[in-house]
This record gives C-alpha cells, sequence and structure tokens, in this order.
C-alpha cells in the first residue's frame, strides 16, 4: 500500500489572521487522516510550526534555494526550512518553471538540495496544452522526471513524491478527466519501473489541477493517483478537509 497524500499549495496567499482560522479547521476537520499536508509562503513558516507542531498536519513551502549557504539575496536555503519543522517541499511546480525560469537541471539541483537536508521534495511534472495537442505529454513529463532522475539515482525517489499537473488544469476550473490523469499516473510508474520496479511500486503520485471535493473522490480512486496536490481549495477549510477525507 502507498501512502495517501492531499498536500495544499497555498500559492502567494495568506495572512497571519486568516492562516490561523484555516489551519485550526483543518486539524479539527481532518482528525484521523494521515499524509495531510499544508505548504506556506515562507514568511508564515514559523506560524505553521507553532500551530501544527504535535498534530496529525504535516507542513512545508513551496520553493527553496539549490544552494546551501551565502550570498544568494532573498533566496531561502533547505536547511532553513528544517528550522521551521518542515517536511515537505514543492519543487519544479509550473509557476516557477514558467515564471521564473527554472528548467530540469535547476529542479533537479533544487531536488537534491531538498533530500540532502532531510526534506521530502513533492516533484511538480506536467505538460501545457499545446504540448498535450501536440501528442507529447509523455515525453514532457519524461524529460522532467529523467532530468531529477539523472541528477539524483531512481533510488531518490523511495523519500520523494510526484505531483502530475497538467499545466492547462491549474487554476482553471479544468480538471483531467480520472482517465486522463491515470494514464500519465500509469506511464510515470512505467517508466521508473524501467529503472527500478520497488521504487516505481512505492513513490506516491499525487494530481493536481482543479481538484475540488466534488471531483477529488473519483479521481484519488484511479489505481494509480495517490493523491492531491491542490492549489484554490486548499485556501477554503471545508473544501480542503473534504478532499482529504476523499483519500479514504
Ligand atoms: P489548483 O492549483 O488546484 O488551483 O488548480 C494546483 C496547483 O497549482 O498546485
Amino acid at each position: 500500500m502507498r501512502q495517501k497524500i492531499v498536500a495544499g499549495n497555498w500559492k502567494m496567499n495568506g495572512s497571519l489572521a486568516d492562516n490561523e482560522a484555516l489551519l485550526k479547521e483543518v486539524v479539527a476537520g481532518t482528525e484521523g487522516l494521515s499524509g495531510v499536508v499544508c505548504c506556506s509562503p515562507y514568511p508564515y513558516l514559523f506560524q505553521l510550526q507553532g500551530l501544527l507542531e504535535g498534530t496529525h498536519v504535516a507542513w512545508g513551502a513551496q520553493n527553496l534555494s539549490q544552494y546551501e549557504k551565502g550570498a544568494y539575496t532573498g533566496e531561502v536555503s533547505a536547511s532553513m526550512l528544517k528550522d521551521f519543522g518542515c517536511s515537505y517541499v514543492i519543487i519544479g511546480h509550473s509557476e516557477r518553471r514558467t515564471i521564473f525560469g527554472e528548467t530540469s537541471m535547476t529542479v533537479a539541483e533544487k531536488f537534491k538540495a531538498a533530500q540532502e537536508a532531510g526534506l521530502i521534495p513533492i516533484l511538480c511534472v506536467g505538460e501545457t496544452l499545446a504540448e498535450r495537442e501536440a501528442g507529447i505529454t509523455e515525453a514532457v513529463v519524461g524529460e522532467q522526471i529523467d532530468a531529477v532522475i539523472g541528477y539524483s539515482g531512481v533510488e531518490a525517489l523511495n523519500s520523494a513524491v510526484i505531483a502530475y499537473e497538467p499545466v492547462w488544469a491549474i487554476g482553471t476550473g479544468k480538471t483531467a478527466t480520472p482517465e486522463q490523469a491515470q494514464d500519465v499516473h500509469r506511464h510515470l510508474r512505467e517508466r521508473i519501473a524501467l529503472m527500478d520496479s520497488d521504487v516505481a511500486g512505492k513513490v506516491p503520485i499525487l494530481y493536481g489541477g482543479s481538484v475540488k471535493a466534488a471531483n477529488a473522490a473519483e479521481l484519488f480512486g484511479m489505481p494509480d493517483i495517490d493523491g492531491g496536490l491542490i492549489g484554490g481549495a486548499s485556501l477554503v477549510s471545508r473544501d480542503f478537509c473534504d478532499i482529504c477525507r476523499a483519500m479514504g
């Protein structure tokens, strides 16, 4: 049995007051579940640590520097995230790749930096609408995953999470059908299995892109979908708790 995970990606949203209310409701509303994660903007990690330590809810960041320390103005290192009790960090989200120019190589370096500090990377992969329509979805996600495997080795996926997020489904309200998502998840697992079937069988692969309370159970019911990475709906406690409960 693979670990199921539902991770909230708050993106650049939140305030001390809103977060406090949200986190208290998430803790109460997901009692008894494991695999619940909230990923906040950096300044709020101290607040998450204060409110979530000792609860069943884990927390993490949405990015990190590939460098350890030093003259990198504006950057945040993996060891700093550890200081604030993070277990997870999202790596290579499509917004990082497209808006902030992160290449597959940068993503591979960040993945390694996260693991070296003992954080669990949530590695995002996904194709754009143009790439899907051109029939190159598998090649695109394959290149994204291969860059990380080439840099860290396939066994690195033993302590990582993958999130398949079709770019055309992120924040658009347009969810991949369970079958469309399953096809890509299966492809990713088969691709990894060519290198190591044991690792492939164990690595959780989450789906992300307009997951809502209404479609979560159907998506999470697919054989290779092990939970979700949730953007917009992770900011609404009732929706997020309902999605967490859909892990079953
Ligand atoms: P969404 O975002 O759920 O708002 O589509 C998902 C994500 O970007 O991780």
